[in-house]
Protein backbone atom coordinates (compact mmCIF):
# COMPACT_ATOMS: atom_id res chain seq x y z
CA UNK A 1 0.00 0.00 0.00
CA UNK A 2 1.64 3.28 -0.71
CA UNK A 3 1.13 5.96 1.63
CA UNK A 4 1.28 9.44 -0.08
CA UNK A 5 0.85 12.87 1.79
CA UNK A 6 -1.97 15.14 0.20
CA UNK A 7 -2.32 18.86 0.38
CA UNK A 8 -3.25 22.40 -0.59
CA UNK A 9 -0.35 25.07 0.45
CA UNK A 10 -0.11 28.46 -0.11
CA UNK A 11 2.71 29.93 -0.85
CA UNK A 12 4.04 31.08 2.53
CA UNK A 13 3.00 27.35 3.49
CA UNK A 14 -0.14 27.67 5.77
CA UNK A 15 -2.60 25.31 5.11
CA UNK A 16 -5.10 26.18 7.93
CA UNK A 17 -6.14 28.82 10.16
CA UNK A 18 -7.59 27.44 13.76
CA UNK A 19 -9.49 24.89 12.62
CA UNK A 20 -10.32 25.83 8.98
CA UNK A 21 -9.15 26.18 5.42
CA UNK A 22 -8.25 30.08 5.04
CA UNK A 23 -9.51 30.38 1.49
CA UNK A 24 -12.07 28.42 -0.85
CA UNK A 25 -10.95 27.18 -3.68
CA UNK A 26 -13.82 24.67 -5.74
CA UNK A 27 -11.44 23.56 -8.06
CA UNK A 28 -8.71 22.26 -5.46
CA UNK A 29 -11.22 20.43 -3.71
CA UNK A 30 -12.61 18.62 -7.00
CA UNK A 31 -8.71 18.05 -7.44
CA UNK A 32 -8.66 16.28 -3.79
CA UNK A 33 -12.15 14.74 -4.58
CA UNK A 34 -11.54 12.74 -7.86
CA UNK A 35 -7.42 12.00 -6.62
CA UNK A 36 -8.98 10.45 -3.17
CA UNK A 37 -12.25 8.50 -4.25
CA UNK A 38 -12.31 5.06 -3.57
CA UNK A 39 -8.67 5.23 -1.69
CA UNK A 40 -8.63 5.13 2.44
CA UNK A 41 -8.14 8.73 3.94
CA UNK A 42 -6.34 9.53 6.88
CA UNK A 43 -6.72 12.82 9.08
CA UNK A 44 -6.33 13.98 12.67
CA UNK A 45 -9.58 14.55 14.55
CA UNK A 46 -9.15 18.66 14.19
CA UNK A 47 -9.61 18.32 10.42
CA UNK A 48 -12.24 15.04 10.40
CA UNK A 49 -14.85 17.52 12.79
CA UNK A 50 -13.90 20.87 10.04
CA UNK A 51 -15.63 18.60 7.57
CA UNK A 52 -18.74 17.72 9.47
CA UNK A 53 -19.28 14.37 8.08
CA UNK A 54 -17.05 11.54 6.65
CA UNK A 55 -15.69 11.80 3.01
CA UNK A 56 -17.93 9.58 0.62
CA UNK A 57 -16.75 6.58 -1.24
CA UNK A 58 -13.42 6.17 1.05
CA UNK A 59 -12.28 4.99 3.88
CA UNK A 60 -11.97 7.34 6.49
CA UNK A 61 -9.57 6.89 9.49
CA UNK A 62 -9.38 9.43 12.33
CA UNK A 63 -6.79 9.94 14.87
CA UNK A 64 -7.16 11.02 18.06
CA UNK A 65 -5.75 10.13 21.65
CA UNK A 66 -9.75 9.73 23.15
CA UNK A 67 -11.50 6.76 21.64
CA UNK A 68 -14.86 7.34 20.02
CA UNK A 69 -17.67 5.57 18.30
CA UNK A 70 -16.46 3.65 14.80
CA UNK A 71 -19.49 4.25 12.36
CA UNK A 72 -18.58 1.37 9.81
CA UNK A 73 -21.85 2.32 7.66
CA UNK A 74 -20.51 5.64 7.26
CA UNK A 75 -16.68 4.16 6.15
CA UNK A 76 -15.87 5.87 9.81
CA UNK A 77 -12.64 4.69 11.80
CA UNK A 78 -11.16 6.01 15.10
CA UNK A 79 -7.52 5.14 15.99
CA UNK A 80 -5.12 6.10 18.51
CA UNK A 81 -2.25 5.83 16.90
CA UNK A 82 -1.35 6.53 13.38
CA UNK A 83 0.25 2.94 12.92
CA UNK A 84 -3.13 1.46 13.87
CA UNK A 85 -4.47 2.71 11.32
CA UNK A 86 -2.17 2.38 8.68
CA UNK A 87 -2.34 -1.35 9.81
CA UNK A 88 -6.22 -1.51 9.22
CA UNK A 89 -6.00 0.02 5.76
CA UNK A 90 -3.65 -2.12 4.88
CA UNK A 91 -5.35 -5.31 6.12
CA UNK A 92 -8.24 -4.42 3.99
CA UNK A 93 -6.02 -4.13 0.85
CA UNK A 94 -6.31 -0.46 -0.08
CA UNK A 95 -3.52 0.20 -3.00
CA UNK A 96 -3.22 4.21 -1.33
CA UNK A 97 -3.90 5.94 2.00
CA UNK A 98 -3.81 9.45 1.17
CA UNK A 99 -2.56 11.60 4.52
CA UNK A 100 -4.90 14.29 4.42
CA UNK A 101 -3.60 16.22 7.34
CA UNK A 102 -3.75 18.78 8.90
CA UNK A 103 -0.67 20.30 10.20
CA UNK A 104 -0.07 17.66 13.59
CA UNK A 105 -0.55 14.90 11.20
CA UNK A 106 1.73 16.26 8.14
CA UNK A 107 4.54 16.96 10.64
CA UNK A 108 4.82 13.45 11.94
CA UNK A 109 4.08 11.61 8.57
CA UNK A 110 6.30 14.11 6.26
CA UNK A 111 9.04 11.90 5.86
CA UNK A 112 7.07 8.18 6.61
CA UNK A 113 5.27 8.73 3.50
CA UNK A 114 5.82 7.09 -0.54
CA UNK A 115 4.91 10.32 -1.90
CA UNK A 116 3.79 14.24 -1.45
CA UNK A 117 0.94 15.72 -3.78
CA UNK A 118 1.16 19.30 -2.90
CA UNK A 119 -1.20 22.16 -4.19
CA UNK A 120 0.65 24.65 -4.38
CA UNK A 121 -1.82 28.05 -4.07
CA UNK A 122 -0.97 31.01 -6.07
CA UNK A 123 -1.10 33.54 -3.07
CA UNK A 124 0.24 33.98 0.69
CA UNK A 125 -2.05 34.79 3.21
CA UNK A 126 -2.33 34.63 6.64
CA UNK A 127 -2.90 31.39 9.44
CA UNK A 128 -0.95 29.31 11.92
CA UNK A 129 -1.21 25.80 10.73
CA UNK A 130 2.18 25.34 8.63
CA UNK A 131 3.16 22.86 6.15
CA UNK A 132 6.17 21.48 7.79
CA UNK A 133 9.11 21.63 5.57
CA UNK A 134 10.01 19.56 2.79
CA UNK A 135 13.55 18.28 3.01
CA UNK A 136 15.39 18.78 -0.66
CA UNK A 137 17.85 15.77 0.95
CA UNK A 138 14.98 13.33 1.61
CA UNK A 139 12.37 14.74 -1.38
CA UNK A 140 12.81 15.03 -5.02
CA UNK A 141 10.63 17.05 -7.04
CA UNK A 142 9.03 14.88 -10.05
CA UNK A 143 6.71 17.02 -12.21
CA UNK A 144 4.48 19.83 -11.66
CA UNK A 145 0.88 19.76 -13.10
CA UNK A 146 -0.66 22.69 -13.50
CA UNK A 147 -4.67 23.55 -13.27
CA UNK A 148 -6.64 26.95 -13.78
CA UNK A 149 -5.90 28.32 -9.79
CA UNK A 150 -3.41 26.11 -8.55
CA UNK A 151 -0.08 24.18 -9.27
CA UNK A 152 0.30 20.42 -8.27
CA UNK A 153 4.09 19.38 -6.84
CA UNK A 154 4.47 16.09 -6.95
CA UNK A 155 7.61 14.34 -4.68
CA UNK A 156 9.27 11.20 -4.55
CA UNK A 157 11.71 10.01 -2.16
CA UNK A 158 15.30 10.53 -3.58
CA UNK A 159 16.49 6.66 -2.12
N1 LIG B 1 -4.68 22.85 3.35
C1 LIG B 1 -4.87 21.54 3.53
O1 LIG B 1 -4.64 20.71 2.64
C2 LIG B 1 -5.39 21.06 4.84
C3 LIG B 1 -5.70 19.70 5.03
C4 LIG B 1 -6.16 19.29 6.26
C5 LIG B 1 -6.32 20.21 7.29
N2 LIG B 1 -6.01 21.50 7.08
C6 LIG B 1 -6.10 22.47 8.17
O2 LIG B 1 -5.26 22.05 9.24
C7 LIG B 1 -5.81 22.55 10.46
C8 LIG B 1 -5.97 21.38 11.44
O3 LIG B 1 -4.67 20.88 11.76
P1 LIG B 1 -4.26 20.61 13.28
O4 LIG B 1 -2.80 20.36 13.29
O5 LIG B 1 -4.83 21.68 14.14
O6 LIG B 1 -5.09 19.30 13.63
P2 LIG B 1 -5.13 17.83 13.00
O7 LIG B 1 -3.76 17.38 12.65
O8 LIG B 1 -6.19 17.74 11.98
O9 LIG B 1 -5.65 17.00 14.26
C9 LIG B 1 -4.96 17.06 15.48
C10 LIG B 1 -5.57 16.04 16.41
O10 LIG B 1 -5.29 14.72 15.93
C11 LIG B 1 -5.05 13.86 17.02
N3 LIG B 1 -3.67 13.37 16.93
C12 LIG B 1 -2.63 13.91 16.24
N4 LIG B 1 -1.55 13.12 16.33
C13 LIG B 1 -1.92 12.05 17.09
C14 LIG B 1 -1.23 10.88 17.52
N5 LIG B 1 0.04 10.64 17.19
N6 LIG B 1 -1.91 10.00 18.30
C15 LIG B 1 -3.21 10.21 18.64
N7 LIG B 1 -3.92 11.30 18.24
C16 LIG B 1 -3.26 12.21 17.47
C17 LIG B 1 -5.32 14.66 18.29
O11 LIG B 1 -6.71 14.52 18.51
P3 LIG B 1 -7.40 14.61 19.98
O12 LIG B 1 -7.32 16.06 20.35
O13 LIG B 1 -8.80 14.14 19.77
O14 LIG B 1 -6.59 13.75 20.89
C18 LIG B 1 -5.00 16.07 17.84
O15 LIG B 1 -5.62 17.07 18.61
C19 LIG B 1 -7.13 23.23 10.13
O16 LIG B 1 -6.90 24.61 9.96
C20 LIG B 1 -7.47 22.61 8.77
O17 LIG B 1 -8.33 23.43 8.00
C21 LIG B 1 -5.56 21.94 5.88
Amino acid sequence: MKKIIIAAVSLNNIIGKDETLPWKNSEELTYFKTTTLNNAVLMGRVTYESLKKPLHDRLNLVISNSAKENKPSENLYYFLSIIDAIKFAKKRDYNYLFIAGGSEIYSQMINEVDELLISRMSFEIEGNKHFPKISNSIWEQKEVTEFNSFSVERYLKRF
